[in-house]
């Protein structure tokens, strides 16, 4: 039976989810967490699975973290980056889906340059599949280990006030955040350049701000946002000294934060773009490495509820595309595949 307090085969984005989903995987994470500050760090409770880091863009720290999260559980991990696969010698992305789950995987953990691409590939597998982030769109394991850092330090989402600023528009982790927060009962304020705010965020129920004085005030958490340059075509910040002037956080701008309003990044920074290392290395008030940490314990709880809700629903006879195979021959129909 698939875990009835988290129904769902796959983990695509935050969107949908409903509050009692997000505290249930908040919930089993920090069980991880104390696995994971303890002598063994090892749990058995994937032994035997395979898990897949199916990775189409670079990355390092988050696919590190997804290894470390399957080996700990006890699984079988496999890393394919998009350099080694032959997604260079012009395999589609779906003929990469379906040769990997002809292997039998239970859960693939991926991350694609294309906001969608995950989508795509988890209506053509019978495995789990956890967004590692998809182009712009969603990243989603990101948004719950920044919700678990703040939950223990805060001891709730709720009612909170978070800054989430900078590059906006190119984040697949603002948008992550948003809705999580916003699930979760938080107020969300976003500050940027005009240039980097998407159109119609004002709709989902956020704040927007483009002064970083006026939008800190009172705030009980500053979430800062790389500058993801790799993903502009054009110019939208005129440089990164004058960027940093309106934009950076420094001990200045912080000042307008409450006392003891937290400084979170989600990695990798830029310091001295949109943060300056006085205040990024704040050992009172910066949580950046916390994050890194909680951050394995996240996709630990991810991958376990994933890969038993993959067995359950293999078990009960499902193929590719979600067709219950045994009720598809008693009605004379092939098996479809889906692909
Ligand atoms: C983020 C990402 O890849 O979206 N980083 C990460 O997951 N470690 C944020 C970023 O790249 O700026």
């Amino acid at each position: 039976m698939r875990d009835p307090a988290f129904p769902h085969r796959h983990l695509l984005g935050i969107e949908g989810l409903t509050p009692a989903e997000i505290n249930y995987l908040l919930d089993l994470s920090d069980r991880y967490v104390g696995v994971n500050r303890g002598p063994e760090k090892t749990s058995d409770a994937l032994r035997g699975r395979t898990i897949v880091n199916l990775f189409f863009e670079n990355s390092t720290r988050t696919r590190t973290s997804f290894e470390l999260a399957a080996k700990r559980l006890g699984a079988n991990v496999i890393n394919m980056q998009v350099e080694t696969s032959s997604v260079v010698k012009g395999e589609t992305l779906i003929d990469t889906a379906v040769t990997l789950n002809a292997m039998h995987p239970d859960v693939l953990a991926v991350r694609h340059p294309d906001s969608g691409a995950v989508k795509l590939l988890a209506d053509k597998v019978n495995c789990g599949v956890v967004n590692g982030g998809d182009g712009s769109h969603e990243h989603p394991t990101q948004a719950l280990l920044d919700a678990l850092t703040i939950r223990r330090r805060k001891g709730r989402l709720s009612g909170l006030l978070v800054a989430i600023c900078g590059d906006v528009l190119h984040s697949r982790v603002a948008r992550s955040n948003f809705l999580l927060l916003l699930t979760m009962g938080a107020r969300v304020r976003i500050i940027a350049p005009r240039t980097l705010i998407p159109s119609g965020v004002d709709r989902l129920g956020v704040e927007v701000f483009t002064d970083m004085t006026a939008g800190l005030k009172d705030v009980d958490i500053v979430m800062m946002l790389r500058v993801q340059s790799e993903r502009m075509r054009g110019s939208f910040i005129p440089s990164v000294r004058e960027y940093f002037h309106f934009f950076g956080l420094d001990r200045a701008k912080l000042g307008q934060a409450k006392p003891d309003a937290l400084i979170m990044h989600p990695g990798p920074m830029n310091r001295g773009t949109e943060i300056d290392s006085d205040v990024a290395d704040d050992v009172e008030r910066s949580v950046i490495r916390e994050q890194v940490e909680l951050g394995v314990a996240v996709r630990m709880a991810v991958l376990e509820v994933l890969a038993n809700n993959a067995s359950a629903h293999n078990a009960a006879g499902h193929n590719a595309a979600g067709h219950n195979a045994a009720a598809d021959s008693r009605q004379g129909l092939p098996g479809r595949t889906g692909t």
